[in-house]
Formats: structure tokens, sequence, C-alpha cells
């Protein structure tokens, strides 16, 4: 039988129905509550709100567990490699040897971008913020390839709009960094596979071969894999909402990316690293900095520490602290700010503060370590974030056109001036 609330207003007393989904995750379905009461919910933040059935990623931020369509994220982070995954994500199943195949074949195709596009994006300011540079060229894509500006899209359309994205991301990404050097930017080559050809691109020159060592290979699918999906989350329920519209999927994933830049989201991978330089400059007093994150008079924040959903360890931060150590020891790296974060980390997980309110360290609080080991430049960071991200941006814009979901548009509670009257310039 299934299962019911009750609400009671002035008396009267509603049924609600009660939604489970399959790892027993319960919701009150209030969809029909104005209708039926007059009343809509308020949820600022949407702490508690649930705004769409998804069968992408599961996690349960009270016990740290993490899955991509029930596949725990240490298994993929372990053994499978970022394509396979962005696979999985957006169409559903793992691949076979030969799907993943075709897969890599066709997103080869499409790694060239229009050469036009080269030109505006020889305009932009060789310091300007990677981000701001990323979230106009994949919006511009649109503006190159039109196909992807059919609101209703043939299923072809859509297959091919999503591989178009995925392999001009990555050298997007790459030529943004390459321009941050003054170098020239790098051509893709297909002999590559998906990472270490957005390496090439990335560390490469143009006149020799460089091979790229597979430590760093192995690094980059991990730190991918990590981030690429993490269900309904400011960038991504922001790509949802924009999709909702029927905007196309290039715009769609550009304000995604727009969202992530904020140092609350993607952007605190960069903050982190700006605050450990800080504390190391400081003299790498981390009982001050403890105390400071902790005054509420002081606008400081321990970034990296603290998740919405996380109440008791991110999965992906016990992941990537273990990488973090491997692969500074593989590179023979040995980074101060690496024991500032350990010390940081030490001091928190005992303090009352942190403690009370659930404060663990987020992924973002190693990854940044591991991309400076990898060379990388801090502003980098939530670049790097976002070619993660993308498979998941585009597995939720799809399931959501799929499920014919309708245009978002929360409600208010209106609080401001009510019925005032016009009065003329000359007289305020
Ligand atoms: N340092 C110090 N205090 C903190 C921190 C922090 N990093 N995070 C939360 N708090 C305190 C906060 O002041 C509040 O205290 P009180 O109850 O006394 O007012 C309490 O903890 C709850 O915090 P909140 O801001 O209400 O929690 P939220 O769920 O709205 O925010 C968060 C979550 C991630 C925005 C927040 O923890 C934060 O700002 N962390 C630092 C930024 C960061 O690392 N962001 C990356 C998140 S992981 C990557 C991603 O997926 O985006």
């Amino acid at each position: 039988m299934s299962q019911t609330v009750q609400l009671i207003i002035d008396n009267k007393t509603y049924e609600l129905p009660v939604i489970t989904g399959t790892e027993d995750e319960k919701a009150i379905d209030i969809s029909k509550l104005r209708d039926l009461t007059g009343y809509v919910t308020l949820d600022i933040g949407y702490k508690n709100t649930g705004a769409t059935k998804s069968a992408i990623t599961f996690l349960d931020g009270e016990v740290g567990i993490l899955k991509y369509r029930g596949y725990p994220i240490e298994q993929l982070a372990g053994q499978s490699s970022f394509l396979e995954v962005a696979y999985l994500l957006i169409y559903g199943a793992l691949p076979s040897k030969d799907q993943i195949k075709d897969f890599q074949a066709k997103i080869n195709h499409h790694t060239l971008i229009h050469e036009d596009m080269k030109k505006f994006f020889d305009g932009f300011p060789s310091n300007s913020h990677p981000m701001g540079q990323l979230t106009a060229l994949i919006s511009s894509l649109s503006a190159f390839y039109p196909e992807s500006l059919n609101s209703v899209q043939s299923k072809e359309d859509v297959d091919l709009t999503i591989i178009k994205l995925l392999a001009k991301m990555t050298t997007i990404v790459s030529w943004i960094y390459k321009k941050s050097l003054g170098h020239p930017v790098i051509y893709p080559q297909n002999k590559y596979d998906y990472v270490t050809n957005y390496l090439h691109m990335t560390f490469g020159q143009r006149t020799e071969d460089v091979v790229i060592d597979p430590v760093v290979v192995d690094a980059m699918n991990v730190l991918l894999i990590l981030h690429a999906d993490h269900e309904q989350n400011c960038s991504t329920s922001t790509v949802r909402i924009v999709g909702s519209s029927e905007a196309n999927l290039y715009s769609s994933v550009s304000a995604g990316i727009s969202a992530l830049w904020g140092p609350l989201h993607g952007g605190a991978n960069q903050a982190v690293i700006e605050m450990l330089e800080k504390i190391k400059a400081d003299g790498g007093d981390t009982d001050k900095w403890i105390a400071k994150a902790k005054d509420k008079n002081d606008p400081f924040r321990l970034m990296g520490f603290g998740h919405r959903v996380y109440k008791n360890f991110d999965p992906r931060a016990k992941i990537i602290k273990k990488a973090c150590d491997d692969i500074l020891e593989k590179l023979g790296i040995d980074d101060e700010v690496l024991e500032i974060a350990k010390r940081l980390e030490e001091v928190a997980l005992k303090d009352p503060y942190f403690i009370e309110r659930k404060l663990y360290p987020n992924v973002d609080f190693y990854s940044g370590i591991i991309y400076r080991a990898l060379g990388f430049p801090t502003e980098m960071f939530t670049v790097l974030f976002a070619l993660g991200r993308l498979p998941g941006w585009i597995a939720q814009w799809k399931e959501m056109k799929e499920n014919k979901e309708p245009i978002g548009r929360p409600r208010q509670i209106y609080v401001g001036a009510v019925d005032q009257d016009y009065v003329d310039i000359e007289k305020r």
C-alpha cells in the first residue's frame, strides 16, 4: 500500500503521497500542495527540497557513500578510466570494449574547434581568469555548431552535440592553459585516449613529442572521476534549470560553469591553495587560523571544509588524500602546503566547533595540492573541476530532457511593499 502523510491546516487534514527512492530515501510529494491548500513551502537554499527524481548518482551524506549508477566511487576511482565513467553516467551502463572504442573514436573525430572560434579566443587578455574564458567559449559553441539549437532535437542531434561538447572541452581547456603561459596552442592527436590527449595538448610542445608520465595520466583519471557527478549540487541544478527552458546543451553547461566558479562551490579548490599559501607566508601557525575560522566576527572560513550534504566524511576527500600522498611521493615532490593542510585537518577534526557542526575536509581540500604537483597554476583548478564535472552535467541535462520535466520555476514569499502610488520625480 502506498504511504501517505497527513498535513493539518486550519483543522482540515490533507493526505500527501510519500515517494520512496531505490535506496529507501523518502520524500513528501508536495507538487499538488498549492492546489489543495493554497500554501507553498519555503526552503531558502533548497536545503531540504528534492528538485527531481534521478537515476544517475546516489549519495548518503550521513554515512559518506557516493555511487554513480549504483557503482561505488571507490571501485570506479580504483579501476576504471574517466571516459568509461563518462559513458556510464551519460548512457546508464558500463561500456563494452566495442562501445568504449566507438565512443573514443567519435570523440576523437570532433576534438578540433572551428578556426574562427580561435580568433574570438585570441581576443581574451592572457591574464583573464580561465573560468571566465571557459564559460564564454562553451556558450559560444552554439554559434559555431548550430545543430544544437533545435529545441526539439532528434536523438542523433542530441548525441552529436554531447560528443562534440566532450571532445571540444579538452581542446578548449588546454588552450586556455597554453594562453596563460603565452605559448602556442597544441592541436589534438587522435592516437591518444581522452585524458592523454588532454594532457598532450596541455603539457605537449610543438617542437617535440612529449611523453606524458603515466603517473600523471593515472592521477588525472582519478581526479576527473571523483568530480564527474554529484547529484543536485549548485552547478548541476543550474544546468537542469537552464535546460528546462529548452536552452541548448552548450548554454546550459556554460551556466553550470558559471555556478561552479564561486568559492563556495568549485572555486573552493583555488581558494584552498590560496589559503594554505597565506598560512604558510604567515608562519604556518594553524591554531591561529583555526581560531579565525571559528570566530563569528571574522569572515575567514576554512576553505575545503564543510559540505551541504556530507555530515560524516566526504568519500572523495578520503580517496584524494591518499592519492595526494602517493602522487607527491611518485613525483618526488615535497610540498610544505601539504604538511600545513594535514596539520589543519588534524587540529580541526579534534575541535568541538568542527565536530559539533560536522565539518570535514571536502573534495577540494587536497585536490589543489595534486593539481599543483602536476604543474597546473592555481587559477586553472576550477577549470579542471569543470572538465571532470562535464559528463555529470551532460547526463543530468539528458535525463531532464528524457523525463520531459517541466520548466523549473520556484515560487517565493513576497515580503516587499504593498500598494504604493507613483510619485513624480520632482516631488520625491
Ligand atoms: N569554516 C568555518 N565554519 C564553517 C565552515 C568552514 N569552512 N563551513 C561551515 N561552517 C559553519 C558555519 O559558519 C555554520 O556555523 P553556525 O551554525 O554557527 O552558524 C555551520 O558551520 C553550518 O554552515 P552553513 O554555511 O550553514 O552550511 P551550508 O550547508 O550552507 O554550506 C558550504 C556548505 C560548503 C558552503 C560551507 O561548509 C563552506 O562555505 N565551506 C567552505 C567552502 C568549500 O570548501 N566549498 C566546497 C564544497 S565541496 C565542492 C563542491 O561540491 O562544491
